[in-house]
């Protein structure tokens, strides 16, 4: 059912036939359009949006600002040791191949990627600990298979309805990639039309408990890692399966491989922009937005006020603006919108603050760390979960005792300033890690000074040879995944476009590029429907002829 819908995926976006936009048509006036941000979502609006134009034949002229100094926004790369030879994913760090827009992307720009079980080395283990005791441990160079075959023996059919329930989640959520699901002026309606509601408004357990798998925490907590060991490396996801997470990564988790871009995800990003034809600004931030004072009631008109990260100076840009696409979560963006701009209040979504910490060290983790016998060997992966004592909570105090949601081996890596094999870990936490933490992790003393002396920055030389390569950051990653049913749709105002009310719903590269799409589907509507009637229907249309 996942698979066999893919072929007609957006067929429908060529052939459909918008009035009579074409050869025939009067010079109609080229559209400016702004977006701001390119992350997944502007990136993809900008890529989809020219698509659009070429196929449809419209005239569209597309300007991206981008406060920071790349393309990607939270997929971001950075360079072990400073090499470039070394590349890791600081943030969003893998997509599967039912990701459509990621996995076609990839193919079209000819990216190469990554087979994630490949680069499993043999003899790693992969575990969840609850502070005191493993929960569940994968048994050393067996494949997930095996692991889904315990468990069948053990807990029966329970383990196979969860699959399959994530396999009925991902088979509707890809509808809404398809006619008459896509485009959405409305999140909300889809979600429900699609009954989605049913995951979005519980939590995972009790999405689990409802969905046949009567399940006392413990079993809940293997079913959940069983469905991660079919995509090793992969914390940031896991991180949001932790109990005082959400269920909303069932999507994420279709059965297919789990892959990443070789050399940055960011790339499928840049490429899209580039291909895009748009002007691009980076390190230019969009300082407010306001309504040009010449513009007619029917076809509102955007003035932008910008500032270069260099310069104190807000400048107003020279060109006003048809339609504006907001492509970042709106309470980081720092903009400030004139009255009667943004038509539906954006609220404020609580985001968890991740700290992810990158670093490279010869020593393997300490078994006794985790209170395992000396001599013995740590899994190279460790997921946390709570303890059957401890109590759910929201946001970092869920973490519960054990302080952090995963420490992984990456893999490993040669230091190029010593041609030593070492190995390449990733730490996910509410706080920020300590020297005390990495010296019980490691079992050698990393200085006090460490990680209060590194703070956002790379460092050249760490001057201890415990740590070659620190770098801790962190992220508002993704919102903190209350229950919802109701999500900030994609129009704000005439012509103002949203894309990351969809975090809300689920906040992937894959649903964020999802929703860039659709904007761009939906001012490429405006358009060509717009060109072929009358301006003055342009209103109208945005607010009435929601397609239910
Ligand atoms: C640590 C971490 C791990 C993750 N792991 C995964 C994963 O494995 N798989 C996955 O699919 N997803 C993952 N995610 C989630 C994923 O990164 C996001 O869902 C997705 O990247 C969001 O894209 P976006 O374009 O909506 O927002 P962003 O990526 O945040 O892009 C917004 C852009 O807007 C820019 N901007 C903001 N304000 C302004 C302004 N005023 N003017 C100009 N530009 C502005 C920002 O600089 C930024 O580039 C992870 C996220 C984090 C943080
Ligand atoms: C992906 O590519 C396939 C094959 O070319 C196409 O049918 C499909 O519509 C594309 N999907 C998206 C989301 O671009
Ligand atoms: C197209 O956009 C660019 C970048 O914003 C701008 O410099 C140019 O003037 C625009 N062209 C027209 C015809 O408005
Ligand atoms: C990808 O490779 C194919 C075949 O080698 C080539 O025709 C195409 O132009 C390439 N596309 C890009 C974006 O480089
Ligand atoms: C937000 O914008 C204001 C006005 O443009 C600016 O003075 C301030 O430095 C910005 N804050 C951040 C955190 O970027």
């Amino acid at each position: 059912m996942r698979v066999s819908s893919f072929g007609l995926l957006l067929a429908w976006v060529t052939t459909t036939v918008h009035g009579s936009a074409g050869e025939s048509q009067e010079v109609a006036r080229t559209k400016n359009i702004a977006i701001i941000g390119a992350g997944a979502a502007g990136s993809s609006a900008a890529y989809h949006l020219q698509k659009y134009a070429e196929q449809e034949n419209f005239n569209v002229n597309v300007t991206v600002f981008e406060k920071a100094g790349r393309i990607g926004g939270r997929t971001l790369t950075v360079n072990a040791y400073d090499s470039p030879a070394v590349p890791v994913e600081l943030g969003a760090s893998i997509f599967v191949n039912v990701n459509h827009i990621m996995y076609n992307a990839t193919r079209d720009f000819n990216l190469s990627v990554n087979d994630l079980e490949a680069t499993l080395a043999g003899g790693d283990i992969t575990a969840i600990w609850d502070g005191k005791t493993f929960v569940y441990e994968s048994v050393s160079g067996q494949s997930w298979w095996w692991d889904a075959a315990k468990m069948w023996w053990k807990y029966g059919t329970s383990p196979y309805y969860a699959i399959k329930m994530v396999n009925r989640v991902v088979g509707s959520f890809l509808r809404l990639y398809e006619k008459p699901y896509f485009p959405f002026r409305s999140l909300t309606q889809r979600v429900y039309e699609l009954d989605l509601a049913s995951i979005t408004s519980i939590t995972g357990e009790q999405f689990l408990r409802q969905n046949k798998a009567r399940l006392p925490r413990r079993r809940f907590q293997s079913i959940m890692y069983m469905l991660t060991r079919l995509y090793p490396d992969q914390p940031e996801l896991l991180a949001r399966y932790h109990p005082s997470c959400h269920a909303e990564t069932m999507v994420s988790f279709a059965t297919d491989g789990a892959v990443q871009i070789l050399g940055g995800n960011w790339q499928i990003f840049d490429n899209m922009v580039q291909s895009s034809k748009a002007s691009v600004y980076k390190n230019t931030a969009v300082a407010s937005i306001s309504l040009s004072p010449q513009h007619e009631a029917s076809a509102p008109k955007y003035q932008l006020s910008t500032k270069e990260v260099s310069s104190e100076q807000t400048e107003d840009y020279p060109v006003t603006f048809d339609k504006v696409v907001i492509a970042s979560p709106w309470q980081f963006s720092n903009i400030s919108a004139q009255e009667g701009v943004i038509r539906h209040s954006i609220d404020s979504i609580p985001y968890t603050k991740l700290h992810v910490t990158l670093f490279t060290s010869p020593f393997s983790l300490r078994p006794g760390f985790f209170g395992l016998e000396p001599g013995s060997k740590a899994p190279s992966t460790v997921y946390t979960t709570l303890g059957a004592d401890e109590e759910p909570h929201k946001g970092a105090e869920g973490v519960g005792r054990t302080g952090f949601y995963s420490v992984s081996t990456l893999r490993t890596v040669i230091n190029p300033n010593t041609a030593k094999l070492e190995y390449l870990y990733k730490i996910f936490s509410a706080e920020a890690v300590s020297a005390s933490f990495l010296s019980d992790l490691l079992g050698a003393k990393v200085p006090e000074t460490f990680t209060t002396v590194h703070k956002e920055a790379e460092t050249k030389d760490a001057g201890v040879d415990v740590i070659s390569w620190y770098y801790p950051h962190w992220f508002y990653s993704y919102p903190i995944e209350l229950p919802r049913v109701t999500f900030q749709d994609p129009i704000i105002g005439d012509g103002l476009y949203y894309t990351s009310g969809i975090e809300s719903f689920i906040s992937t590269m894959e649903t964020s590029a999802l929703m860039g799409m659709n904007v761009a589907r939906l001012i490429a509507d405006d358009i060509t429907e717009a060109t072929d009637e009358n301006e003055a229907t342009v209103e109208t249309h945005s607010y009435s002829n929601e397609e239910l």
